[in-house]
């Protein structure tokens, strides 16, 4: 019997090949460029896997392209609003991503940009490498003080919730807005008050997104939302970009209706608003939410286990749901 031919759409850490390799025969895109469309299309055609990467569109085209002996698709990303899950559900083929293995890389580029934004060290960083003179004084550069402050967290999920852990050991109070409440020994646990985004956004010093993206949190937070927070209030998003109304944010950041941003993720990735650009009150970093070593290596591996349970006709640790129709 011949072994399943597995398409790999982007690079990806060498455990995960090692252990995709067992499962059959890969042929993995080698360049640290992404591949265009039709480069993923012919890359996938008879495949009966496919691993992509975050920058891969999975649409009824690529479905198509790749024929219909496709079983998986395997996401490296706990993220998978690239794949149009219910189209891959319809054809049979299973999906899946990476959920818990980033957890606590993501959480801590939140907490990073929690206390880069507040305590303004993205601008302290441009003053050294500028060479811009400097001297210690009593009211140079002073941020604000995240201890006793409330961080306002949209999205409880594993990574809203290693975030509060962070944020507790700091100090801060912890509000959170979901869907609906977490169980009651987590709330106990994290301290965590449950209460309505309006609420959150007006009583939060600082407000992190950590909710999933779809087409139900497009803009959750634009103008409106942002012109609930305290004009104190810092924002911060290691979610997805387009959750932000970006043109939106930047007017805040302008005008003072909010105080400061930290943000990972961007609407129109790896393009970042200009607006933004200009604003010494962002903090601004690539996409780097689960970018270690360690991190990216689990990310690889569980794919690839993913990947071989499927074609080996058992079900795969993290399928994604299939979302009612
Ligand atoms: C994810 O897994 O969704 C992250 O955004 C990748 O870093």
């Amino acid at each position: 019997m011949s072994r399943p031919r597995i398409a790999v759409t982007g690079r990806i850490p060498e455990p995960g090949l090692v252990m995709l390799r067992e499962a059959g025969d890969v042929s993995a895109w080698d360049s640290a460029e992404v591949p265009s469309v039709d480069q993923v299309h012919d890359m996938v055609r008879g495949a009966d896997a496919v691993v992509t990467l975050l920058t891969t569109k999975v649409d009824d085209a690529l479905l198509d392209a790749a024929g219909p002996q496709l079983k998986v698709v395997a996401n490296v990303a706990v993220g998978y609003n690239n794949i149009d899950v219910a189209a891959c559900a319809r054809r049979g083929i299973t999906a899946t991503n990476t959920p818990g293995v980033l957890t606590e890389a993501t959480a801590d580029i939140a907490m990073a940009l929690v206390l880069m934004t507040t305590r303004r060290l993205g601008e302290g960083e441009r003053v050294i490498r500028s060479g811009t003179p400097w001297q210690w004084g009593m009211f140079y550069m002073l941020g604000t003080g995240i201890q006793g402050q409330q961080l306002g967290i949209i999205g409880m999920g594993d990574i809203g919730q290693a975030l509060a852990r962070r944020a507790r050991a700091f100090g801060m109070t912890i509000a959170y807005a979901n869907r609906k409440p977490v169980e009651a020994s987590i709330e106990a646990d994290l301290g965590a008050v449950f209460m309505s985004q309006d609420e959150l956004l007006a009583s939060s010093d600082v407000v992190s997104l950590n909710c999933p993206y779809s087409p139900a949190t497009h803009h959750l937070i634009g103008a409106t939302e942002l012109g609930r927070m305290k004009r104190s209030a810092h924002l911060v998003n290691t979610a997805r970009g387009p959750i932000v109304d970006e043109a939106a944010l930047v007017d805040a950041l302008r005008t003072g209706i909010i105080a400061g941003a930290g943000l990972d993720v961007f609407e129109h990735e790896p393009t970042v608003h200009p607006g933004l650009l200009e604003c010494e009150q962002a903090v601004l970093i690539p996409h780097l939410g689960s970018a270690t070593i360690e991190t990216r290596s689990a990310m690889a591996t569980l794919a690839a286990r993913n990947v071989a349970a499927v074609l080996g006709g058992t079900t795969p640790p993290t399928p994604i749901p299939v979302p009612s129709a």
